[in-house]
């Protein structure tokens, strides 16, 4: 098996949001990434968003782990800005993990 295979995208997506949509704030150097910016993703015990990821692709194709997100179910919202050198990436890739649902990404270019 490999990793890629239990990655799920916007084609996996059912009734409920579970992609991480990422927002950038050129100007500032802010990324923003949500699970449920629509509608939001349960957040409860027994079905919750538990964790986001951001990666970035740099210029020269290196990989950085710009940051995790780790929330308590039933209080923190899937919600993390992250201070970046957006200049330094090309793109910014994202992860979020469902304790029901599995683990799901998204990516955007910055060029
Ligand atoms: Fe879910």
């Amino acid at each position: 098996m490999e990793f890629a295979e239990i990655l799920k995208g916007v084609e996996s997506e059912g009734k409920e949001n579970h992609l991480p949509v990422i927002d950038v704030d050129k100007e500032q150097g802010i990324v923003h990434v949500v699970v449920g910016k629509e509608k939001p993703h349960p957040n409860t015990m027994e079905h919750r968003i538990s964790w986001i990821e951001v990666f970035g692709v740099k210029n020269d194709g290196r990989i950085v782990c710009i940051g995790r997100g780790a929330f308590a179910a039933a209080y923190t919202s899937p919600d993390v800005y992250f201070k970046v050198p957006l200049k330094e990436f090309k793109a910014l890739c994202a992860l979020s993990y469902c304790n029901v649902h599995g683990l799901w990404q998204n990516c955007i270019e910055l060029v």
